[in-house]
């Protein structure tokens, strides 16, 4: 089929490779002219596993890129793939979509029949509005949000839990026909559950679902905290848990908390339209605050083994908002830089991701108060970012941690101490090794 997409951040060219792949005709409209030009040339503008091939694969065939959504005007289905980040008031900021609508709204054909597909998450009642921005075209507007987790994107678009489609009218097979029999044929094939409801359900199952998974860990750190001044240990928790068909394992590993593009953003929208709603939204609020503490808390366990944090150096590594992403927005990481800052502390940061520590590099560079730049600094080594430290601190889940040689390391650093604000490390073979180790809730 003939498909746009709209917007090529981790959605949008996700869904717009993904589709590629699966032999439609794909258009992928952004209106960054720069990230246009480099998708042209095969160049992913951010760090995903798998993509680059496969765009490399698709593009200038049967996937092109143009700033100009004057293409879209014949295709059949239109996926709007736009961020919608947090408002200063906590609310979902829909200004890009509804911009986007606007757009694509001057260029498509009132003859014509179009499906525009919703992927970015947007909060209830969304979906709606857009119909109305549409009054007078023959167009039907379906909720599809994505379940994509960053660094694992592409995996999970070709392999997802399921797919969750919201119909104006949760009968209209025409509808049904062409995105689950055509658009997501290959899914379909593979038995992938589709969940079929209306506009309004799928909306608040891309949130319910957001919170939900926050709330399992804002829950595992809240226990991790009681396990640190008891004598138990929070991953054996988890383990014993899990086990549990009915809780499952996933998402109960304890550590700094949630950050990232969605949970953070995607929390404080839910809170808005239970309280838009005159619903006091308690557990939901109580997911933030135990996430917002679990920072301080971490913080504060450095402190009290220090004492004074005045004049010393650590060696944090994690920059990104976890592994294998450049992406450091909400990133535990990056705010624990910034509370160590404030504390006259110098930092030494590193991330295995190289565009992740490119980003922060600019981040940093970009602050107003030149004092970050004068003690942060961005090292593309994990040795010479240990070198002569007071302590190291691990603020992301990565395996990798685990391969490196500890005992040079050991060597390397000033103190023997390490914060692991994931519970990534083995705690024995590191105490081994002559080290303080302290976890959360471990
Ligand atoms: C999430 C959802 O998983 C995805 O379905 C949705 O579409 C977008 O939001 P993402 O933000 O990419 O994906 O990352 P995710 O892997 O879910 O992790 C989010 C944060 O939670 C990270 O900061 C991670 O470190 C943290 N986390 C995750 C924990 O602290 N403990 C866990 O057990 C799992």
């Amino acid at each position: 089929m003939k498909v746009g997409v709209i917007g090529t951040g981790y959605v949008g060219l996700i869904q717009a490779v993904g589709l590629a792949s699966f032999n439609h005709e794909v258009i992928g409209v952004d209106i960054d002219t720069s990230k246009i030009e480099k998708l042209k040339r095969g160049i992913s503008p951010l760090h995903e596993e798998g993509l680059e091939e496969v765009l490399k694969k698709h593009v200038n065939k049967n996937l092109i890129f143009s700033a100009d959504y004057n293409l879209l005007k014949n295709t059949d289905v239109i996926f709007l793939c736009v961020g919608t980040p947090q408002d200063k008031d906590g609310k979902a900021n829909l200004s890009f979509l509804f911009d986007a609508a606007e757009n694509l709204k001057r260029v498509l054909d009132k003859k014509e029949e179009y499906i525009i597909v919703t992927k970015s998450t947007v909060p209830v009642g969304t979906n709606r509005k857009l119909k109305e921005i549409f009054k007078g075209f023959n167009v039907k507007v379906v909720s599809n949000p994505e379940f994509l987790r960053e660094g694992k994107a592409l995996y999970d678009f070709y392999n997802p839990d399921r797919i969750v489609l919201g119909f104006e009218n949760e009968k209209d097979e025409k509808l049904k026909d062409i995105l689950v029999n055509s658009i997501y044929k290959p899914f379909k094939e593979k038995n992938v559950p589709f969940v079929i409801t209306n506009l309004e359900t799928a909306e608040l199952i891309k949130y319910a679902s957001n919170a939900f998974l926050a709330t399992k860990i804002s829950f595992i750190n809240e226990i991790a905290k009681l396990c640190d001044k008891v004598n138990a240990n929070v991953k054996k928790v988890a383990e014993g848990m899990g086990l549990d068909p009915r809780i499952g394992k996933a998402f109960l590993n304890a550590g700094i908390g949630w950050g990232g593009s969605c949970f953070p953003k995607d929390v404080k929208a839910l809170i808005k339209q239970f309280e838009e709603n005159n619903i006091e939204p308690i557990l939901i609020k109580a997911t933030d605050i135990v996430n917002e503490k679990q920072l301080e808390y971490f913080l504060e366990k450095i402190e009290n083994y220090y004492k004074d944090l005045k004049e010393r150096t650590f060696a944090v590594l994690g920059l990104a908002f976890k592994p294998n992403t450049d992406d450091l927005r909400e990133s535990r990481g990056i705010k624990l830089i910034e509370k160590l800052i404030e504390k006259k502390v110098k930092v030494k940061g590193f991330d295995y991701v190289e565009k992740a520590r490119e980003n922060a590099r600019s981040y940093f560079s970009l602050k107003e108060n030149l004092i970050y730049g004068y003690n942060v600094v961005i090292l593309d080594d994990l040795y010479e970012t240990v070198k002569k430290v007071d302590g190291i601190i691990i603020t992301v889940e990565d395996d990798k941690f685990n391969s490196e040689n500890w005992q040079k390391i050991a060597s390397l650093v000033k103190e023997k101490v390490i914060f692991d604000g994931r519970n990534i490390l083995n705690k024995e073979n590191i105490e081994s090794l002559g080290f303080k180790y302290f976890g959360v809730g471990i």
